[in-house]
């Protein structure tokens, strides 16, 4: 077999999914046409074409952009559902996505809006695709300490139903350290803690979202790999990284995909995963992710093997339910 083939066939978990960031431009014309909503491109060609990005905030300006034509339950239950239909292609059997509330509050979407659709589409996945998901409400970075209590205010009446609270958005100037108090919070009400750290911020934030967020997961992580105090502690403490191969070249973290960190991580016992982060913005999901890591860097069926089981192993999920995903 292939390994193509063997990648294809292995259950996998996506832990570092935005769900914003699986809106394909079909659906985003859709939604437009739907909601009368006017978006600056002519034809999905020309959305695809724009996705050309020098860094993070590049990419950030655009996403933003194209989040503008969700409006509706309806919507955010369709961009779920969609997204969980493609991932279901690529064997992905659990995924614990993010989503950007204040992405949509802001602009007059209640929290209920956006919750309640994605549920939904949560739900309905499960029921005819076999999919589970748990849901991870993230802050924006480059908003303030203030606003991050406001939406988990705004969140309460949906703290049952999500399980965790994550830290995305422009890092670099917007430390860890900002959020401690919400964080804290966010541990006291017995929710997850997850933070993008390390993608284009230094070591430091990195060792920041440990020390000052205590996480339970950690989002990329790429740069850890420049402090050897610190790799030492991720591999001791077995920290899940939520690695997101396209992504990185798709925003220059990497030069070339062959320049990749994951073998080095991997040699030095760190617990990566393999995930698609904003798929419809980089140009892969899932598998396009495990297969075009494995051909620049030439990972073995071991290696493959290692970061499939590590996404079940670092989900959300319990013992019974994990094993019952694989
Ligand atoms: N929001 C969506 N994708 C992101 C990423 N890769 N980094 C930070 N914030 C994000
Ligand atoms: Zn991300």
């Amino acid at each position: 077999m292939s390994l193509d083939a063997y990648i294809a066939g292995l259950p996998k978990a996506e832990l570092h999914l935005h769900i914003e960031g699986s809106l394909e431009p079909e659906l985003m014309f859709e939604l437009a046409r739907r909601n009368k909503v006017a978006i600056p491109f002519d034809s999905v060609e020309a959305v695809r074409a724009a996705y050309d990005f020098s860094n993070l905030q590049d990419f950030l300006d655009i996403y933003y952009a194209g989040a503008r034509v969700l409006l509706t339950e309806e919507d955010f239950h369709d961009l779920a559902l969609a997204y969980f239909r493609r991932a279901a292609a690529d064997n992905v059997r659990h995924a614990e996505i993010f989503f950007d509330p204040q992405t949509h509050t802001d602009r007059g979407v209640p929290f209920g809006v956006v919750a309640e659709g994605l549920l939904a589409g949560m739900k309905r996945a499960e029921r005819e695709l076999g999919v589970t998901s748990k849901l991870i409400l993230c802050f924006l970075r480059h908003l303030d300490e203030h606003a991050a209590f406001d939406t988990l205010h705004q969140a309460e009446p949906w703290l049952d139903r999500i399980e965790g609270v994550g830290l995305d958005s422009s890092e670099i100037g917007h430390p860890p350290s900002k959020f401690q108090r919400i964080f804290e919070r966010a541990g006291q009400m017995g929710l997850k803690r997850v933070a993008h750290a390390g993608e284009e911020g230094p070591p430091e934030y990195v060792s920041e979202a440990l020390d000052l967020l205590h996480i339970d997961r950690m989002d990329h992580g790429n740069r850890s790999m420049e402090d050897e105090a610190l790799i030492e502690r991720l591999a001791a403490s077995q920290m899940t990284l939520t690695v997101c191969p396209l992504s990185n070249l798709k925003l220059c973290v990497v030069k070339d995909l062959k320049d990749h960190p994951v073998p080095e991580m991997l040699r030095r016992g760190l617990h990566v995963t393999l995930n698609s982060d904003d798929p419809a913005y980089f140009g892969g999901y899932m598998n396009d992710n495990y297969r075009r890591l494995a051909e620049a860097v030439g990972l073995t069926r071991e290696q493959v093997t290692r970061m499939a089981k590590n996404s079940f192993e670092g989900s959300f999920l319990s013992g019974g339910e994990r094993a019952a995903r694989i």
